[in-house]
Parts: structure tokens; sequence; C-alpha cells
């Protein structure tokens, strides 16, 4: 995204958070202003806590660089004036006290764990985006009546436990204590989100995840508003030269893993005829994933076998097996037809 259309969805997130009603306070004060060199500065700054060279982006929950970023966050949220608050899972919560305290706070906030090879703004935006907002909202003398909170969530994306919204399921109170102990840690051979955690310093080696689970609940009227800055990656925003588009629906992600085991033998011998290429058959089934996705003719839908290894892998050799891994999400709103 270019920097002058995330200016204007700054700006514009501001106006949603200064009009909205539930965030109520005093009416008289100057119209705010981001300050997008800052912004862009600080977004930039984040990417470099990475894996891989900028401006790519690969940030694994509870790695060094995960824990360079948190610490960084953490960092201009205090310098921001916000009070910082970390919850056994490592969610982070910046708060800005309003008049009303008592009052359930408004909540806004993404994520920095990125998938390897990420641009810099996904989840990123929706942190130090919010941090920006309360920065140039407190810059006009306003004080919200509500509390506002800026949240980072932990492992919004499912690269080190193979799912996602770790941290917010937890909060909802939708996580399973079976669900984070049949986690498998693609990081560290026989690890646990507990032990990872711990590491991180998040609690210690007495952690269990049924105590992490509850220690991070909240209660269903905890939060009387949430809000996420989040660019779009369609990118039909962009084609369209639109500046910001208001979501309407969540879509429902799916995944499935898939083993074909054929026969296997030397690539220059076997004849074609006596073959069971289990590495077709994988190439088969993407066609067939991609095939009835654009039959749905809905133009949310996606499906994407992302990781696909045959084996042995050889070059000389007949794959003998395929594993595939598909994932897609279903067009929550299937009024939005396909060109
Ligand atoms: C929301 O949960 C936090 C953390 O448990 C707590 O400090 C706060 O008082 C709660 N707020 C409301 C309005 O229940
Ligand atoms: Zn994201």
């Amino acid at each position: 995204m270019k920097y002058d259309a995330l200016g204007v969805v700054l700006a514009c997130t501001v106006c949603i958070m200064v009009d909205a009603a539930e965030i109520g306070g005093d009416s008289a004060f100057a119209t705010p202003q981001v300050n997008i060199e800052r912004l862009s500065a600080q977004l930039q700054h984040l990417a470099t806590f990475s894996e891989v060279p900028f401006p790519a982006v690969t940030r694994v929950l509870f790695t060094e660089q995960d824990l360079q970023a948190r610490r960084y966050v953490k960092d201009l949220m205090r310098s921001t004036g916000l009070t910082v608050r970390e919850d056994a899972m490592g969610n982070i919560f910046g708060r800005w006290e309003g008049s009303s305290p008592e009052l359930p706070a408004v909540a806004t906030g993404s994520h920095t764990d990125a998938i390897p090879f990420a641009g810099l703004y996904d989840g990123c935006v929706g942190v130090l985006g919010a941090i920006e907002a309360v920065a140039a909202l407190r810059a006009t003398g306003f004080t919200p009546k509500r509390s506002i909170d800026v949240i980072m969530f932990t492992a919004e994306e499912p690269t080190r436990y193979g799912f996602g919204c770790v941290g917010s399921r937890a909060m909802a109170g939708v996580l399973s204590t079976a669900t984070l102990d049949a986690a498998v840690d693609s990081v560290e051979e026989g690890g646990s989100f507990a032990k990872a955690a711990a590491k991180a310093g998040y609690g210690d080696s007495s952690n269990t995840h049924e105590d992490m689970i509850a220690a991070c609940k909240l209660s269903s009227n905890n939060y009387s508003a949430f809000v996420e800055l989040h660019i779009e990656q369609g990118p039909l925003l962009e084609q369209r030269g639109l500046s910001i588009g208001v979501v309407s629906a969540i879509a429902a992600p799916a995944s499935l893993k898939v083993e074909f085991v054929g026969n296997g033998g030397h690539a220059g011998a076997l004849l074609m005829p006596l073959r069971k290429d289990a590495g077709l058959a994988a190439a088969e089934l993407q066609l067939a994933v991609e095939e009835h996705v654009l039959a749905t003719r809905a133009i949310d839908t996606v499906g994407t076998a992302g990781l696909v290894t045959l084996h042995p892998g050889a070059i000389n050799s007949v794959p003998r097996q395929a594993h595939l891994e598909i994932g897609g999400f279903p067009s929550p709103s299937p009024l939005m037809p396909c060109r």
C-alpha cells in the first residue's frame, strides 16, 4: 500500500473512533492529525525484526524476532502514554484510561507475528496504526469517556502451532486446553506453547495450558466495541482506487491434509501404463480445488494447496507418496459475484 493511501485509512480510523458514540468524551477539540512519516518509519523499523531480509518479514511466535517486535510495540505504547499489560499467553494491551474507566473499554488492534515472507503491513498496521491513532487523538487534548485498549494478539498466525488466533481465542474463552495440549511445535521439537511462553518470559516452568487459558479469558462484556484496521490483501480496493472499505463478514477458514500413496519406481524405466504416480494425483487434486472454488462464482471464495511434498522427491523417481495441505476460505458473502 502506498503511504498516502495508508494516511487516508488511518485518518478514517481516527474519524471512526472519534465519531463513535461509544467512546463519547468531550467534543470541542481539534481535528486529529496522523503522522504518516512517523508511522511509516515505525512500520519499517518493525519489519527489520525478521528472519529474512527487508522488506520481507518472517516473524514466528516467541522467536527472538517476535520478542524484539514485542519489546518495540510495548516501548511505543509506553511512549504514547499507554499503560502496558500482558496476559498469561502474551497478548499485549496498551490502555488509555478514559474518564469513566469502570465502563467496558473500546479495543482496537491486530497482530505482529508474520507468516514466512510476509509483507510489512499485515497485522502491523492494525497495531502501530492504532498506537498512532491514539497519539493523534491525545495530541488534540481529547479524553475518551471509555478507556481505549490497543491490543497486540498472540499468535494470530498458525505458523508455529498449526492453528491461528491463539491469543484472541483464549481471551474469548473459545480455546480448549485439549487443542493447546495437542498443538505440535514446529520450531522446537517436542516443545509446547506453555514451554515456549515461559522461555519468552510469560509465566515459568509451572505453566499449564489450562491455567494460562483460564487467566486470559475475559468476561463477555469486557469490551464494548472492537475495531481492527487491516490492509486489504484482495486487492480490490487498490484496483478500484478506494482508500478504505468496511468488512461486512468474516471468512471461515478450513484446512485439509491429504496423503496419496501410489507406487514408486525408476522414472527412466517404469512404463507409463503401469504407474500409479502419487505426484500426478496431487496435481489433479490441486486443479480440482481451483475448479471447485471458481465454480462457486463467489469472488471471495479461495482455495490454495500451499504445501505439496513428494516422496522420494527426486528427478529420477516416480513419486510414491504425495502430501498436500490445502487451505480454503469459503465466501462469507456469496452476494459478491465473480466478474
Ligand atoms: C476486563 O478484564 C480485565 C482483565 O481481567 C480487567 O482488568 C477489567 O477490569 C475488565 N473490565 C470490565 C469492564 O469488566
Ligand atoms: Zn493479518
